[in-house]
């Protein structure tokens, strides 16, 4: 025991609440027990249900962990550390200073999201280490134990010779013990829009994806990811790397090296600097979801726990909505963004402007009809002429042109129960929209208007940062700060991967980071796999705005030979497969009008209390049922391949009756000839039943049960 004095059993005390205390006395106390049996070069930590072990070690001076569930070693010794610019790096020459041990449990309710309660559970080791030559610079890892994974992170506290640094490398490593069947895109630094392979981790690979069609990208090196990454091993237990309150740092790529190691590799400024830091300073958590099935991997908690509590007072503005938009009808051709033409402008020379006055009343016509909340109109400013152009500055984000009236449409909407969503395309320049956010969020609030979706559709200015750098994601955070000052919620396109900051910002709705529906309209499309993989991936970080809904699914009159790879009945599963709260209604109203499918929309929540994982295996087929009070959702989609299965309800509440209203591939379903075709049949079930559910080529079932009574 000659190693309990440097022991600090109950830190942080004024965090805890009295409860907490208890739990932690008492996980001291069996603390205190194990760590009489094991060496002082391996501290060990368990989650509190002891199947996750994590040991710490010092390799001659190295720091490194190891993970294991169930007594099988899943991330071998890896190891951490970091490299500086002008200053001596942080990466060996440690020793071990001091340990702490803490127990935490609370459960919290989000203000909205996939469930109405999350357990924040878990144990802590501190390890706290120091480098014992003259400068005895001191940093801390921070490792926090869940029953559905681990997180962990670097903290450099205030110390005489540590100011002012910059992170040239961070050496974080993740060693897996088996070769995995990995789902993963490229480590691209300024866009996650790519269809997903499936490899095993060793086979990992660009040159072989579209990144090797896209020459104006920017990656580190060919064997590198964007997370989340997924991966799941021979005996089924699924593992998803990803990070967790990225607030001032770099986005973190993995790059995997010859022994299925994978190695940080953070996204640089345009100079090469990967950090800029100032101690006291914390980097992100470096997370590692590790889960028996396909439901506690959708459902794992640990990213948005290890992100602090809401940090907003007033969240009264704040409201889940679905919304429709003019959208769409530019994506496929039948208008543009622009009002006035020039040559080569992305917005699509030729076409009529889009973002008209009556346009828009015809969409707040029919959202308002149709119960749906909100009307996003893309092209409402001026300066999309000059969007994809050589040159800066055309957005300003107040002016409208002239043939969208946005005073009378703010009204017009107001009267009809409905309002108008703000779009705020920056092209990219961040330099331009950083000098004009505060009055173009001004502009909003005093309008009324309380969303808006962001993009950043082009490189980012100034000149040679990237979407995914530190210098963005400081931009990212300050749009959401600023939005949450004028009472807006925000949807980012062309975002900062989400590392759970809704729990501090939950006016930070939702995000694009996929590649989403848009797909379908320019480009070979998204393939019939696509939806079954992004929510074991993409959407372990958190909400998609995929901007399902598309009913014209070929779209005949307009960019052709392009379609939507799936059947109409599967659209309307995505509903209940995907999370968005705010979430949209992508098609034209002239397609969803006298369309009797379209009830499933109107009714379908955007808010949860519980989300179940029915079935599901990635990149084939899944299922997901999801509560709204006493009402239960489903939403089942197949990729290209079509299935027969039978669904246990056993999901639905005991001795109740369900009327479930089922929205299913039509019987003359053919997906090249007929894939809009849909029946709609009510039947009772109960908890016991099964339904046998038939699904076509790329497509799906949606089903509401209301209880019978
Ligand atoms: C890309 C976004 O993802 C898309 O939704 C939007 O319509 C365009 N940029 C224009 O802002
Ligand atoms: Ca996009």
């Amino acid at each position: 025991m000659a190693f309990t004095a440097s022991i600090i059993l109950f830190p942080n005390k004024e965090r805890l609440l009295p409860m907490k205390n208890i739990i932690k006395i008492i996980t001291g106390f069996t603390l205190l027990v194990s760590l009489t049996f094991c060496s002082p070069e391996r501290p060990l930590v368990n989650s509190p249900d002891g199947a996750i072990k994590l040991s710490f070690n010092l390799k001659n001076g190295v720091p490194g962990y190891s993970v294991s569930k169930d007594g099988k070693t899943i991330i071998d010794t890896s190891f951490l550390g970091f490299e500086f610019k002008s200053v001596p790096s942080m990466s060996d020459g440690f020793e071990l200073s001091s340990l702490e041990h803490n127990a935490f449990k609370e459960n919290w309710k989000p203000l909205w999201g996939e469930k109405e309660e999350v357990v924040n559970e878990y144990n802590e080791l501190v390890v706290n280490l120091i480098q014992p030559d003259e400068l005895k610079r001191k940093v801390i890892v921070r490792f926090r134990l869940f029953n559905d994974g681990i997180g962990f992170r670097y903290e450099f506290p205030r110390q005489p010779n540590l100011d002012k640094f910059v992170i040239m490398n961070e050496l974080t490593q993740f060693k897996l013990t088996a070769d995995h069947k990995a789902w993963w895109i490229p480590g691209d630094h300024d866009s996650y829009e790519y269809k997903y392979t499936t490899s095993k981790v060793s086979e990992i690979d660009i040159s072989k994806t579209e990144y090797a069609e896209r020459p104006d990208r920017f990656v580190s090196h060919p064997k590198s990811v964007n997370t989340p990454i997924t991966m799941q091993s021979d005996d089924g237990l699924y593992l998803a790397f990803h990070e967790a309150n990225l607030t001032d740092y770099a986005g973190m790529t993995l790059i995997v090296t010859e022994n299925l190691t994978f190695e940080a590799d953070l996204v640089p400024w345009a100079n090469g600097d990967r950090v800029r830091a100032e101690a006291p300073f914390t980097t992100p958590w470096r997370t590692i979801i590790i889960a028996d099935d396909i439901d506690e991997l959708y459902n794992s908690n640990l990213v948005l726990n290890l992100n602090e509590p809401n940090k907003l007072k007033d969240v009264s503005w704040i409201e889940p909505m679905k919304y429709i938009g003019v959208w769409w009808e530019m994506h496929i051709g039948k208008s543009q963004w622009a009002k006035v033409d020039i040559e080569g402008s992305w917005a699509g020379s030729g076409l009529p402007h889009g973002a008209t006055t009556e346009n828009t009343k015809r969409y707040i016509d029919f959202a308002a009809e149709r119960g749906i909340k909100g009307i996003l109109v893309e092209g409402w400013n001026a300066g999309w002429e000059y969007w994809g152009a050589d040159t800066t500055g055309f957005f300003d984000f107040v002016t409208p042109y002239n043939d969208f009236d946005i005073n009378y449409l703010v009204n017009y909407a107001k009267e009809k129960g409905v309002e108008l969503v703000g779009h705020h395309e920056t092209s990219g320049d961040v330099i331009n929209y950083d000098e004009r956010l505060e009055d173009a969020f001004k502009f909003y609030n005093e309008l009324g208007i309380r969303s808006v979706k962001t993009g950043y559709a082009g490189q980012i200015r100034p000149k040679g940062e990237r979407h995914h750098g530190q210098f963005n994601v400081r931009h990212y955070r300050r749009v959401v700060e600023t939005a949450a000052k004028y009472n807006v919620m925000v949807n980012a396109h062309e975002p900062i991967k989400d590392t759970g900051i809704r729990r501090t910002y939950p006016n930070m709705l939702t995000r694009e980071g996929v590649r989403g529906m848009e797909f379908n309209a320019w480009s070979d499309g998204n393939p019939p796999e696509h939806t079954t993989i992004i929510p074991f991936t993409r959407g372990l970080a958190g909400p998609i705005d995929y901007t399902p809904g598309i009913f014209d699914l070929k779209f005949e009159k307009y960019r052709q030979p392009n379609r939507v790879h799936t059947t109409l009945a599967k659209q309307l599963a995505l509903y209940v497969v995907l999370y968005s709260p705010l979430n949209m209604a992508a098609d034209m109203p002239e397609n969803y009008i006298g369309n009797p499918a379209f009830e499933f929309i109107e009714r379908v929540p955007v808010n949860w209390d519980e989300t179940i994982v029915v079935d599901g295996e990635i990149g084939d087929y899944t299922t997901f049922a999801r509560r709204n009070g006493s009402n239960w959702f489903l939403g089942s989609i197949t990729d290209e391949a079509p299935r027969n299965k039978k669904i246990s309800l056993s999901f639905l509440d005991d001795n109740k009756t369900y009327i479930a209203r089922i929205f299913r591939d039509g019987d003359d379903i053919d997906y090249d000839t007929n894939p809009t075709s849909v029946a709609i049949e009510e039947i009772k079930v109960t908890n016991t039943s099964a339904l046998d559910i038939k699904l076509a080529k790329s497509g799906g079932v949606a089903i509401i049960f209301t209880p019978n009574n």
